[in-house]
């Protein structure tokens, strides 16, 4: 049995018998919202900008949070005190409660506050040495009009669909495009491309999250000098980059290098995005070591 602590509403199951009413909004609606945060060295790592964004996500479906971030902080250090492991995989999943079956989000008086916490292994090798192979998805990114993608909601729908599409071309991921034709993320990462020694990536605008490791490496990229723009990617443009790679917090920075069964440049990590990879090494070291 794998080992994964839950907390249920402050109440701590290692057995992972916590269970969940059907009737909550989470289970029926995707009504929730929620972060993946990891640690490095049994601490979280960025935990203040994971948790801003689990209260900016919120605040724009209207979800009232009834825990404050101390109190969601204290019940992440309770369920990580259940875990030995140096490196955990944190999940913080906030519903909007349950009540009577009706969409209207006015019915339901109180959250369900899940903390779930297990071991996080190191990724393969593989990914990182020889990179991964992505496809572009049919199915479009849904529009932030409708549902905006900035909202880290329990509503990955969208998102589903579009790894089915990669794992039944055997890819690792699908990036999915917007209803204009630019590219916007992947399923669980934001995605960066590379021409001329710029690198690039769609804003906020293109219909995406706003990701904490994208955050940080657009930090990183200026500090160490290396130019960097936020603007619209057609997939042309992608699949003609010098070099491609994807982040995501439990993946850090990861090289593309097969975008819809074609080689990026020579079909190896590029030497910028293997500079990027250590100069993020680098700040996650300096952030965790004491
Ligand atoms: C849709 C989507 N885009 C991007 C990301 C990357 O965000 P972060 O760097 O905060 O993990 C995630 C993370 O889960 C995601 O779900």
């Amino acid at each position: 049995m794998e080992n994964i602590i839950i907390n249920m509403n402050g109440e701590i199951f290692t057995n992972q018998d916590a269970k969940i009413s059907v009737l909550d909004r989470g289970f029926l609606y995707g009504d929730s919202v929620y972060e993946v945060i990891r640690t490095y060295n049994g601490i979280p790592f960025l935990l203040d900008d994971h948790l801003k964004r689990l209260w900016h996500s919120a605040s724009k479906i209207g979800l009232h949070i009834d825990l404050t971030p101390e109190q969601i902080t204290q019940e992440i250090n309770k369920t990580l005190a259940e875990l030995e492991d140096e490196n955990a995989y944190i999940r913080v999943v906030i519903t909007r409660g349950e009540g009577p079956i009706t969409l209207d989000p006015t019915t339901s008086e109180k959250n369900n506050v899940v903390v779930i916490v297990k071991p996080l292994p190191e990724n393969p090798k593989q990914w990182y040495e020889k990179g991964v192979s992505v496809i572009i998805a049919n199915v479009l990114r849904v529009d932030r009009l409708a549902v905006d993608p900035n909202i880290k909601s329990g509503n990955y729908l969208n998102n589903i669909m579009a790894v089915r599409e990669a794992k039944n071309q055997g890819a690792f991921d699908a990036i999915m495009l917007n209803n204009e034709g630019y590219v916007t993320e992947g399923s669980t990462h934001n995605i960066w491309m590379i021409k001329n020694n710029t690198v690039f990536t769609p804003p906020l605008k293109a219909g995406i999250l706003e990701g904490i490791t994208r955050k940080a490496v657009l930090l990183l990229a200026s500090q160490n000098k290396i130019a960097v723009e936020q603007r619209n990617i057609t997939p042309d443009e992608l699949i003609n980059a010098d070099e491609a790679f994807l982040t995501a917090t439990t993946k850090e920075i990861v090289p593309i290098t097969e975008i819809d069964n074609s080689y990026v440049k020579d079909g190896r990590p590029g030497h910028l995005t293997r500079k990027l990879m250590v100069i993020y090494k680098n700040y996650i070291k300096q952030l965790t070591s004491f």
